[in-house]
């Protein structure tokens, strides 16, 4: 089973250019595995609350004193990492909004980022826990950053990934989609998508 996990942030929904992008990967997947699971994580329809004070001690409370409460934020992060060691592969729809990525997205990773389960600290510094698995980065914005010295998305996002072990990572960028080159931005981001191997 080729199971793909989408990690969904277009406050656009189904409309959004990224998801559009990622409707096209979804189905090359599919096409081109005989068996294949998908499991969406759309952090718009269900967004996860921001990181804050209640869920650092939860996470840090022994599961013995933990209250329901408690219980339900550390079940939140478990779930979300769960999601991501299950998968084969992970595709994240991401625009850029603010020239970051979308808060909701940000909010995933502060799940997903955790001390001890998918990163930890060394003497050497920290190392990722997790197995590493090809990321599917579909990047959407209005403008043209590339090589601009401006991206605070893309280099991010491979940041992050890297942090917790997640160094296989693919990105097929559409820029300049409020400009008026759109259609040929979106017509070479959709090419890339179909010339991607798949293994
Ligand atoms: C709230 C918001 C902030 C945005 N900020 C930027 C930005 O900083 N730079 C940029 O190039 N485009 C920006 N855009 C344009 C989007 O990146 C662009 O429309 C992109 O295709 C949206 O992807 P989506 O349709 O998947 O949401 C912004 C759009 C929104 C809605």
């Amino acid at each position: 089973m080729n199971q793909l996990l989408f990690v969904k942030s277009s406050v656009f929904g189904d409309g959004g250019q990224s998801s559009q992008l990622a409707d096209r990967f979804i189905e090359r997947w599919q096409s081109h595995y005989s068996q294949s699971d998908l499991v969406v994580r759309d952090l718009i329809s269900q967004p996860i609350a921001h990181f804050d004070m209640e869920t650092i001690t939860a996470l840090s409370t022994d599961a013995s004193e933990q209250t329901a409460e408690q219980k339900n934020r550390v079940a939140l992060s478990d779930q979300l990492i769960a999601e991501v060691k299950q998968a084969d592969a992970i595709l994240i729809a991401a625009p850029m909004y603010n020239f970051a990525v979308p808060s909701q997205l940000k909010a995933w990773f502060d799940q997903v980022a955790r001390n001890g389960v998918t990163f930890k600290y060394t003497e050497n510094g920290p190392v990722g826990l997790l197995e590493d698995k090809p990321v599917y980065i579909l990047a959407t914005r209005g403008g043209q950053y590339h090589d601009a010295g401006l991206d605070y998305q893309v280099p991010w996002l491979k940041l992050i990934l890297g942090f917790v072990g997640l160094h296989n990572v693919k990105v097929v960028l559409a820029e300049g989609l409020n400009m008026s080159d759109a259609e040929k931005s979106i017509q070479s981001a959709q090419q890339e998508i179909d010339s991607i191997q798949l293994s």
